[in-house]
């Protein structure tokens, strides 16, 4: 009966969750600080007040790296501290206790490999501070009280403990109970006035009482709503502040539907990073979402710092910063005339781990961007089709359905890659199954989509329906492949199959069990041209505490899942990318994607956004949101479009293609229960609108390929704030409905109905031009500019002095566009000049690490347009040809243009000067994109 009545919960909650009645994201269900024993500990601590010592009688140092032990005044408990230098201007910060009572969690998987050092020279050592260099970068160690300073040649960037929130909570054992009274260890600060030896190895020893934490009553155990949290390792939390000193704004720490730029928590709650499904989540929150990434950056007028806060457990992150300064203390400043120089704060908590932090010392947005690529890597060049656009839904109901819409994107002339299967493919919600009813020929139904050059992209979610008679469920009970409770037996929880386990990513066996399970003779119905969508994976479980895993389960290697909570997606999604690369034998680059993510997930997989809903504000959201993720690693981005819940009017529909053309993932995707949206459901203008946007996405997908390959090589995001370009723009740090595509484009989302004026704020201090992508009107130096719409287009330009490739044959796919000629748009600035690059290979396979690719530098100087290689060795032998050059801007009075090339010769070629638009357009040239050419233009 109990067990009964327990089902039927489950399934009563189940329903509620799926419920599209409920409106609004249920906040009951997820934590505030107040509800987490660890963050009220850390959110306590009095600023000015650290315990924590150097001892610089035991510095230490070698090459790279720093060695002292770090003591805490109060507790007694010593600590050791690293410093290490690394290349780029990097620096490493390492704390965890001296002799801990059980290892701490290191997080694996996130750092791409290990970073590489250089050499820490110690210039310094006094009695009360260690000052060492890293090239032209320096680090001031100060001994008491502890703080670190780090340094930019003399300027002073990132200060960490300098307001004394540092935290280090020792391990100890649980002091047992006493019977009356609450358990609770106190302060004993005299009794630590002179540093004593730890006495780890004697487990019954007194464990340093004095920091407090068994005064919260969530110490030793904590509940939530009905769930109950053992804790059996007691209080472990770290945590510590840091000051950038200069900083405007703070960015990053991704995921939040939030703006961009971040704001200050004096009056809320700390942003949240903790991997949840946030059913109905709402935006201006600072609640957790799907994915964290703790990286954060600080960015002034004058240099851009970030720290990189190495720690997979749930993290709380406080921000306040200058601005929020009393209106008298500002008044008094302005009426003394003193400037006080801006400064940002962060307080970050993580309940579990170590203290490992890299230290980003910029000094631009690019460089602090491209050092934290060097720590956690880049996103592999995803193969074209991915560039492309996604038609999906939840679901398309049979093979009929998927033919029948396919068919019909050719039908009405529009571009579309990729057809995706949600849940109900499967059997039942077994993964690696299809529903033989609905999916009976899943083969037949791939040759007809890859037939024409399209692709298939199933869902397989990380939950394991638990029924006899499916094969993964056998083979992962019996060789014990499921996470475990704390009593050893497989954790049983509730998700879309009903009762589910979930597999262990951690234990490298698992993987290996799981990466055979794409194999194409294993995992029927599929080809190589099927590719791989991971979801729920934070995990999601239905009836967890906060619709997740209880943090007191088990995985391999004996770490609770506490520790490693926020890095189960990434190393599913790592499972997921090695599978399908394992699949065509290491020949095709995989694509996958995940809801879930961690720093280094971009190395595995594309991200979206999760359930959104078809509202303005939700659209309005989708470019902060995807903005955070590319400075924060993972550039290949992009929102439901449409809006996941609910169904959007043809206005909001047309709009949001738009803006979903320039984010690097384009998608539509809708829940189970509403409306059809394709583009011909609605009307002929949505159609003709939608046609001519999934049109003109595709004609730039030369220039997007190009820039994420030179995310892969450079880690530059690939979209970007306008800060990123113009970073002494102040009014541009809080701006993040406009967006970098590369640097030579930029965009501006529509957000709001009936618009047909929206304000544009170009960069450039006046210097720069910008023009209309369409009608070539420049925008010059008034910085915010009205700009007229209409539904037709989101307001686009293209900056003077770029080049930007494009093709303008479009087909009904990537792979029936592979050999189409190129179009170069090239806006020439005040001197005649312009440049850009195009990176060309076979799009799909990974032979370009093999140096079959080409990478072209085209150049305009004046009445000269070059295209030169840039990578000499490398070569491919593309098809595609130069099919027309159009020149804003042109040299004055050209008649004709000639061209240069080895295997063509000198060839005149046509050209036609527009008076309306000030554009030269040069006509087939014909030359291949495979050889060095020059084009004169001549008077
Ligand atoms: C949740 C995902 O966020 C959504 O996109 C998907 O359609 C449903 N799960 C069903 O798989």
């Amino acid at each position: 009966m109990a067990f009964l009545l327990a089902r039927l919960g489950t399934a009563v909650l189940l329903l509620a969750i799926m419920a599209q009645t409920t409106s609004g994201v249920q906040r009951e269900n997820f934590k505030k600080c107040e509800n987490s024993s660890f963050c009220r500990r850390c959110r306590k601590v009095e600023p000015g007040k650290t315990p924590y010592e150097l001892l610089p009688d035991t510095l230490s140092h070698k090459e790279s790296t720093l060695h002292i032990e770090l003591y805490n005044k109060v507790t007694g408990v010593y600590y050791r501290l690293e410093l290490t230098a690394l290349k780029n201007d990097l620096f490493r910060l390492y704390i965890n206790e001296k002799s801990p009572l059980h290892p701490r969690y290191e997080v694996e998987y996130a750092l791409k490999d290990h970073p590489q050092t250089t050499v820490l020279q110690l210039v310094e050592k006094t009695s009360t501070h260690i000052t060492v260099k890293n090239g032209k970068n320096k680090a001031i160690l100060h001994v008491n009280p502890f703080k670190v300073d780090f340094y930019v040649g003399n300027q002073l960037v990132i200060s960490t403990n300098d307001r004394g929130f540092m935290r280090f909570e020792h391990l100890r054992t649980k002091p047992p109970a006493k019977p009356d009274q609450p358990q609770q260890v106190e302060e004993n600060a005299e009794n630590a006035e002179k540093p004593a030896e730890p006495a780890a190895d004697q487990p019954d020893a007194p464990q340093f009482p004095g920091d407090g934490a068994e005064d919260d009553p969530g110490a030793w155990e904590e509940n939530y709503k009905s769930h109950h949290d053992e804790k059996p390792l007691g209080p472990e939390a770290v945590a510590m502040d840091f000051s950038f000193p200069g900083a405007e704004q703070a960015y990053g720490i991704p995921e939040h539907a939030d703006s961009f730029a971040l704001k200050s928590t004096k009056q809320t709650d700390p942003y949240r990073l903790y991997n949840l499904d946030v059913f109905e989540y709402e935006i201006n929150e600072k609640m957790s979402l799907y994915g964290a990434i703790p990286v954060l950056y600080a960015h002034g007028k004058e240099t851009t710092s970030g720290i990189y806060w190495n720690n997979a457990a749930e993290t709380w992150v406080d921000i306040t910063s200058s601005a929020d300064n009393d209106f008298v203390k500002s008044l008094v400043n302005m009426v003394s005339g003193t400037v006080k120089k801006p400064q940002v704060d962060a307080h970050i908590m993580s309940e579990s781990g170590v203290i490992d932090v890299f230290i980003l010392l910029g000094p631009t947005p690019m460089d602090v961007f491209k050092q934290f690529a060097s720590l956690t890597g880049t996103a592999n060049l995803p193969p074209i089709f991915s560039l492309g656009y996604h038609q999906s839904r939840w679901n398309y109901n049979d093979e009929e359905d998927v033919n029948q819409v396919a068919t019909n994107f050719d039908k009405y002339d529009i571009p579309m890659d990729v057809m995706w299967l949600d849940i109900e493919y499967t059997d039942g919600k077994r993964y690696f199954t299809w529903d033989k009813l609905k999916f009976p020929h899943p083969l037949e139904m791939v040759k007809n989509l890859t037939e024409k050059g399209r692709k298939l992209v199933v869902i397989i979610d990380p939950h394991i329906k638990r029924a006899s008679d499916y094969f993964l469920h056998n083979d992962a009970t019996d060789n014990g492949y499921y996470v475990k409770s704390r009593d050893g037996k497989d954790y049983e929880g509730w998700c879309w199959p009903g009762s589910s386990s979930y597999l262990d990513f951690f234990d490298p066996k698992v993987r290996e069990y799981y990466s055979g399970l794409y194999d194409i003779s294993k995992f029927e119905g599929t080809t190589n041209d099927v590719h791989i969508w991971n979801d729920m994976n934070e995990p999601s479980v239905f009836n967890g505490p906060e619709i997740t895993m209880p943090k007191d389960l088990v995985h391999y290697g004996n770490w609770e899942h506490r520790d490693v909570h926020n890095i189960y997606g990434l190393v599913y999604t790592m499972s997921t990318y090695e599978a399908l690369f394992k699949r065509s034998g290491g020949a095709l680059r995989p694509f996958v994607l995940t809801r879930a993510f961690f720093a280094g997930s971009q190395r595995f997989a594309a991200v979206w956004t999760g359930d959104n809903m078809a509202e303005w504000e939700h659209l309005r959201i989708s470019y902060p949101m995807c903005l955070s993720l590319a400075i924060s690693g993972i550039s290949f981005c992009g929102a439901d479009v449409g809006g996941f819940f609910k169904n959007p009017d043809a206005e909001l529909l047309t709009r949001w293609y738009q803006a979903g053309a320039w984010l690097p993932f384009f998608r539509q995707h809708a829940h189970i229960d509403t409306k059809r949206r394709e583009p011909w459901t609605y009307n002929d203008d949505l159609l003709n609108n939608a046609r001519d946007t999934l049109r003109l996405r595709y004609s730039y997908l030369p220039y997007w390929y190009t820039l994420f390959r030179e995310h892969e090589v450079n880690g530059t995001p690939v979209i970007r704030p306008i800060w990123a370009h113009y970073p002494t723009e102040i009014s541009a740090f809080t701006i993040d409905d406009q967006i970098l595509v590369g640097d030579a484009i930029l965009v501006r989302s529509i957000y709001q109905p009936a618009v047909s004026e929206v304000s544009v704020y170009f960069p450039g201090e006046g210097k720069v031009a910008w023009y209309d992508i369409e009608t070539y009107k420049m925008y010059l130096g008034k910085q915010i500019d009205s700009v007229s719409v209409t539904i037709h287009r989101i307001p686009v330009f293209q900056r003077e002095g770029t080049i930007v490739p494009r093709k303008m044959r479009i087909r009904r796919s990537t792979v029936a566009m592979r050999n189409d000629p190129y179009t170069l748009v090239v806006i020439a600035d005040g001197e005649g000049r312009a440049q850009g690059n195009l990176y060309i290979d076979d799009e799909s396979s990974f032979e370009y690490r093999h140096g079959k690719y080409l990478y072209l530098r085209i150049k305009l100087d004046g009445k000269k347009l070059t295209s030169t290689f840039l990578e000499n060795l490398a070569t491919y032998d593309t098809k595609s040809s130069l099919e027309r050059v159009d020149i804003v801007n042109p040299p004055k009075d050209i008649k004709k243009a000639v061209l240069h090339s080895k295997a063509m010769g000198n060839v005149d070629l046509e050209t036609k000067y527009n008076p309306h638009n000030n554009v030269l357009t040069v006509r087939k040239p014909t030359v291949k994109m495979g050889e060095e050419w020059i084009i004169d233009l001549i008077a």
